[in-house]
């Protein structure tokens, strides 16, 4: 049964931070305080921070320059279309992962607590992709069967559903080191791959139209994503850190290794999208620097699950991309509008 849903224990004792893990825990999902994990809260925190919604971003130059004939070349159009194409069901699959697997099976209420900030942004990334199509009166069943109909596409969401079908089967809980390492996989899966790895050449391809200054009301919807992205990996690389700390044995070589080749093929799984969107280079990018970022990424995301690299030491190509994810929310990075605002919570009414 997953934690929480338990009858009602009246003599329990109360929870101590000791009791709280983040898998297995028998203590009391509900007890948020006293908390143990800071850095879930802190990203939750931040989260709120960032509020946003996608309608706060005009889109009017991004449609007068979709309509215009000469606006955009053809290449930059398929480009525009395919990274939409991805993103448009990408978000949902993450959120489905998130509510119907990850939320199951973390047994800690804080780290639960950011979960659920985490899928309620998710819900706010489909609904940019909507407002885009909407804007644009872009073809919307393309744009929502992208995911079935493009390969490329298909075979990326097909490797990362595997990871959390597992998970989803009702009689499936955490408990042995098997079934740890396969909750560890799905974390790998999707905060590592999906998050931290395959929206990135989406970001740089968008960005880079936007420095160009085209369509710069999507490439500022963009980089509200990529902020709330970046926490998104930041909790997730978290998560899978600590429940190593927790849970030594589960770290074996000969899983460290496998996670090492699941960063590979998810590698080579990119590469072979970056070509589908940009048979040829275009914007200062191209599919075979789109590569090196990536094996620069992964090597990244290795170092930061304390894995060896596995490409050999390469480069940033697009170090302009690091400006981008380091923005705070001073103002934005195209200085189209400034972008420091507080939700109404914040507000004084006097
Ligand atoms: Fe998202
Ligand atoms: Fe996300």
């Amino acid at each position: 049964m997953p934690a929480g849903l338990e009858n009602i224990d009246r003599n329990a004792k109360r929870v101590a931070v000791d009791d709280k893990a983040m898998i297995n825990s028998r203590s009391d999902v509900n007890q948020l305080l006293p908390m143990k994990y800071h850095w879930a809260w802190e990203k939750y925190l931040a989260g709120c921070n960032n509020h946003w919604m996608p309608t706060e971003i005009s889109m009017q130059a991004d449609i007068a320059l979709w309509k215009s004939a000469d606006g955009l070349t053809e290449q930059e159009r398929r480009m525009v279309k395919r990274n939409l194409g991805f993103f448009a069901t990408a978000e949902s699959l993450v959120a489905n992962n998130i509510v119907l697997a990850v939320y199951r099976h973390i047994t800690n209420p804080e780290c639960r607590q950011y979960l659920l900030r985490q899928a309620f942004e998710e819900a706010v990334h489909t609904h940019t992709f909507q407002y885009i199509c909407e804007s644009l009166v872009l073809d919307e069943g393309e744009l929502f069967n992208m995911y079935r109909e493009l390969p490329s596409i298909t075979d990326k969401d097909a490797w990362a559903l595997q990871y959390t079908k597992n998970l989803e089967n009702p009689d499936f809980t955490t408990g042995t080191p098997e079934k740890d390492q396969a909750f560890l996989r799905d974390l790998v899966a999707f905060y590592v791959v999906f998050e931290g790895m395959w929206f990135y050449t989406g970001f740089a391809q968008v960005l880079a139209l936007g420095r160009q200054h085209k369509m710069t009301g999507i490439a500022e919807l963009y980089q509200y994503i990529l902020r709330d992205e970046s926490i998104h990996l930041n909790f997730g690389i978290d998560c899978i850190n600590q429940i190593k700390q927790e849970n030594p044995h589960l770290w074996t070589p000969e899983f460290q290794q496998e996670i090492r080749r699941m960063l590979t093929e998810a590698c080579e799984l990119e590469v072979a999208y970056g070509h589908d969107t940009m048979p040829q280079g275009m914007l200062g990018i191209n599919a075979e620097l789109c590569e090196q970022y990536l094996q620069f990424i992964t090597n990244r995301r290795c170092t930061q699950l304390g894995l060896e690299p596995v490409f050999s030491p390469t480069e940033n190509p697009f170090p302009w991309m690091s400006e981008a994810i380091d923005l705070h929310k001073e103002k934005n990075f195209f200085e189209t509008r400034v972008i420091e605002y507080q939700s109404g919570a914040a507000l004084e009414w006097d």
